[in-house]
């Protein structure tokens, strides 16, 4: 099975040097691209190979850069950025690419602001992420000493700087209109929508935000051609994805694996299945910001619209297990809790409404739950959904507890009527 993704990343997670990485074909996408095809060609290379956002919504990567005004017309200023926060608890990919082969984000982004024509780009990194940032800054420097980075690539007239970020550690950073705001020095409040970034972004030019994983496909698709990369999928879904889980099973950890792999093959083959004596209670297959499945669904393909169909999101492929000797109320009233913490305060419903979930929760918990409390959670889950707060994340910090309330729901019940926490 091939594994384009983490073909140079060993199990020590030492930086892939540049001289490893070419060795193993690194560069040559850039090459082919920088000479032999115009940026429209890599934008259509990469909407053929049906290369789906990997930060969470999945939305198709080729679609989004044709949205960038292109052309004489066209802004000269416009700007990539890589979403390195990685701020989604049970969420733990992008690092793997970013500590263990540097080059191939950073190839990805050449290839990526070629497309669109933007001369500068930023890795917005995650504060906490020091591995990352070491092994970065140095293949930025390998990559501007062989003129891969800088004026004049390679003589092809395409110029491309290239900074890290160091990010100021909030979830709410990794949104991306609150990354702009925070990447221009202001305080990560989201921007209303329209207009979107791809036309009026970072200081008011055109940008692209993408996330790391979603980035190091690309040089993989440019070099191998958007039929290749198709068929490395199980289904429509392009590619192979980083899937993790964590949480009590024998080996947590994660595989690069083809996209649309079941959940099953995921955590009884590659995880090696649930400790002794625990049973699989339910999953979250996209981290904490997704909708609990259940053992029913372990056969589905875990790819975009099929974990939508049943119910949830494929979010950002690493799952979190929920096994039968874990509270369930503990786990979302933890969960809640840091997403209380994380709201940035713009709109009343998120502000208040979150922390207003997590004491419930806590109360519950606790024994010192009423049945009415189980309507209040409900109703919140309702008015916190889609639509009705500025961005994302509050819809987000509701869905585990809105399945949580459909699957468990009683667990919540057994905590209220016996006054204590029946796993205590
Ligand atoms: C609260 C919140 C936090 C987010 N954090 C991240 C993140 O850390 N990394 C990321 O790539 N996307 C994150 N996203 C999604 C981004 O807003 C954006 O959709 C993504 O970076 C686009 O990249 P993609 O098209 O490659 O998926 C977050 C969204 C929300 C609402
Ligand atoms: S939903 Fe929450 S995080 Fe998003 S803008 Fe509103 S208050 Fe801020």
């Amino acid at each position: 099975m091939e594994k384009p993704l983490t073909q140079n990343i060993g199990a020590d997670l030492k930086p892939a040097s540049l001289a490893d990485y070419e060795e193993s074909g690194g560069y040559k996408a850039m090459k082919k691209a920088l000479k032999e095809m115009t940026p429209e060609d890599v934008q259509k290379q990469v909407k053929d190979s049906n290369l789906r956002g990997r930060g969470g919504a999945g939305f198709s990567t080729g679609m989004k850069w044709g949205f960038v005004p292109m052309g004489e017309n066209a802004p000269k200023q416009k700007y990539l950025v890589a979403n390195a926060d990685e701020m989604e608890p049970g969420t733990f990919k992008d690092r793997y690419i970013m500590e263990g082969d540097p080059h191939e984000l950073l190839e990805g982004m050449i290839l990526a602001a070629y497309a669109i024509e933007a001369p500068t780009a930023y890795i917005f990194l995650r504060w906490a992420y020091k591995k990352s940032e070491e092994a970065l800054r140095n293949a930025i420097k390998e990559a501007h000493n062989k003129n891969y980075l800088g004026k004049n690539i390679l003589g092809s007239g395409f110029d491309l700087e290239l900074y890290v970020h160091v990010s100021a550690g909030r979830y709410m950073c990794g949104e991306e209109t609150g990354l702009l705001n925070s990447l221009e020095g202001k305080r990560a409040n989201p921007r209303a929508k329209p207009p979107f970034p791809q036309a009026c972004g970072l200081w008011g030019k055109p940008t692209i935000v993408q996330n790391v994983e979603t980035l190091a496909n690309v040089p993989h698709i440019i070099a191998h051609g958007a039929e290749w990369y198709k068929n490395l999928s199980k289904t429509d879904d392009g590619g192979t994805k980083l899937y993790g889980v964590s949480g009590r099973v024998k080996n947590p950890g994660m595989w690069e694996l083809p996209m649309g792999t079941s959940a099953r093959e995921i955590i009884y083959e590659h995880a090696g299945g649930m400790h002794d004596g625990l049973d699989l209670k339910g999953f979250l297959p996209g981290g904490a910001s997704t909708d609990f499945l259940t053992p029913d669904h372990l056969d589905i393909p875990l790819d975009f619209d099929s974990v939508t169909k049943a119910g949830s999101r494929m979010g950002t492929g690493t799952m979190i297990i929920l096994d039968d000797r874990t509270c369930p109320v503990a786990m979302m009233a933890n969960l809640e809790h840091f997403f209380a913490q994380e709201s940035c305060g713009w709109c009343t419903p998120c502000r208040e409404g979150l922390s207003w979930c997590a004491k419930i929760l806590k109360a519950i918990e606790a024994g010192q739950g009423q049945m009415e409390d189980l309507d209040i959670l409900k109703q919140h889950c309702e008015q916190l959904g889609p639509g009705n707060t500025f961005c994302a994340l509050a819809p987000g910090a509701v869905e585990p507890l809105q399945s949580a309330l459909k699957y468990f729901r009683e667990d919540f019940e057994r905590h209220i009527k016996e006054g204590k926490c029946p796993y205590k």
